[in-house]
């Protein structure tokens, strides 16, 4: 494992328990994640993409196998020393974006600088930049209802980088999106890899998604049959 190590995963078997039985989800799954990846789990549906996503995130735990994220062995921490992790050096996108309805914009981007503590001025500042990377300044007074599928998965990209996160796991982000929103959302997403050199994994079957990747692991019954690094001209060189 490298300094540079965001994720090293070893031998990692993942079964859920199914009536009397088990279902193995995940088998024999290693791999590691440098620095300022761009990456994605891509495969069929059930093929283990988000499970081995929510592990990663110390959502889900392991079977057995050793998973080391951002310096952290998930598997001998402890539940608040994983959450602790998430909250500062993690952040997540889903489909469903996830947006508190009665809040607007600008609260529900603000709220992962609350649980950090972080003070009220600095808040104001953080949340204005991370709007206003993601292009929604004019509707930072808005609430969910009044923006479109593209402006709601903006306000939770802003708050999955306000507190400027190591790595961000984004499960299937463009799956409610149109073509030009999701062009758009993984614009914003290179910009901050490239700028910020934040870690990126997506979940995904999505080929517009796959267009921007750098880095394509593939998953097949839960296991990888195939991982590929080259440059992409949409998302730069490794
Ligand atoms: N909590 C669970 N209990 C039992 N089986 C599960 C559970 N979560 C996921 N699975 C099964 O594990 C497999 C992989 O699921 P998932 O990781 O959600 O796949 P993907 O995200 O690639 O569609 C599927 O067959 C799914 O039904
Ligand atoms: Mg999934």
């Amino acid at each position: 494992m490298s300094n540079n190590s965001v994720v090293n995963i070893t031998n990692l078997l993942k079964q859920f328990p199914v009536g009397g039985d088990y279902f193995t989800a995940l088998s024999d799954i290693n791999l590691n994640l440098e620095n300022a990846e761009f990456m994605g789990l891509v495969g069929p549906s059930g093929s283990g993409k988000t499970t081995l996503l929510n592990i990663i995130g110390g959502l889900d735990s392991p079977t057995k196998g050793n998973v080391n994220v951002l310096g952290m062995e998930l598997g001998s921490s402890s539940h608040n020393e994983r959450a602790n992790l998430r909250k500062t050096k993690m952040g997540f996108i889903f489909q469903s974006y996830n947006l508190l309805p009665v809040y607007t914009v600008f609260e529900n981007v603000e709220l992962p600088l609350i649980l950090n503590k972080v003070e009220t001025q600095e808040r104001n500042r953080l949340v204005t930049q991370a709007v206003d990377w993601v292009g929604l300044s004019d509707k930072i007074d808005s609430r969910p209802a009044q923006l479109s599928g593209g402006e709601c998965q903006r306000t939770a990209i802003a708050r999955a980088i306000v507190h400027k996160p190591t790595l961000i796991l984004a499960d299937e982000p463009t799956a409610n999106l149109d073509a030009e929103n999701s062009h758009h959302i993984m614009n914003i997403m290179v910009r901050l890899n490239k700028e910020l050199d934040t870690s990126f994994i997506f979940a995904t079957h999505d080929e517009k998604i796959m267009a921007y990747l750098r880095r394509i692991i593939h998953l097949e019954d839960g296991q990888i049959v195939k991982d590929e690094h080259f440059d992409n001209p949409k998302s730069g060189k490794n």
